[in-house]
């Protein structure tokens, strides 16, 4: 099994954290040495925002030299896949949406029946409206590309260190993972 793990967060805190709860739970599986987790950093990959160009619907790749073929050939391997991102104004980082909006140059081979985890953290409280829009995105974007969803994790956490000291969360975290 394949499991990729998208990472939109730009600093070392909360979402690294949960993140390494979830390939901890992973780790701990019987069968983790047929596991393959590839973690993908947003931060710091080279993509050319969409250009609405459509250059790729004959190329299934963007026309504009980026990291994004390679990440789009990562997706099309795994067979889960979990998006992790802070809650930057009520939605997913700048840096994560430019790599899911470059799902568009691939969509029709990047595969159905993948698997799918999201863990949104903010810093608002867990009523706040924004966890249930950026999981309904989440929804979305699998439903349309006939992927299923296999978790949804929101947590309310500000600090870079406040996940950290949540030990219920991160348990809950490596379940997750364990389950996968
Ligand atoms: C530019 C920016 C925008 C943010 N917008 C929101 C927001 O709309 N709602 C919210 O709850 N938290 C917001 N936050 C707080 C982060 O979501 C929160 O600190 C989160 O724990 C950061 O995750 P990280 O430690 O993995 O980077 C924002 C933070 C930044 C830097």
């Amino acid at each position: 099994m394949k499991v990729l793990i998208f990472n939109g967060s730009p600093r070392k805190g909360n979402t690294l954290t949960a993140i390494r709860a979830i390939e901890k739970g992973i780790e701990s599986r019987p069968d983790a040495a047929d596991i393959e987790i590839t973690r993908i950093d947003a931060e710091g990959k080279n993509i050319v925002p969409c250009k609405a160009c459509n250059a790729c619907g004959s190329m299934s790749r963007c026309i504009f030299a980026d990291d994004s073929p390679e990440i789009n050939e990562a997706v099309e391997a795994a067979d889960v896949i979990v998006f992790a991102t802070p809650v930057y104004w009520w939605g997913v980082t700048a840096q994560l949406k430019l790599v899911i909006d470059k799902f568009y140059s691939r969509a029709s081979k990047l595969g159905k029946g993948k698997k799918v985890g999201t863990v949104v953290i903010g810093g608002a409280e867990l009523n706040d409206p924004e966890y249930d829009v950026i999981q309904k995105q989440f929804e979305c974007i699998a439903g349309f590309l006939g992927w299923e969803m296999a978790f949804e994790k929101s947590i309310s956490a500000s600090g870079p260190k406040d996940l950290a000291g949540d030990q219920d969360t991160l348990a809950e975290l490596e379940a997750l993972g364990a389950g996968l």
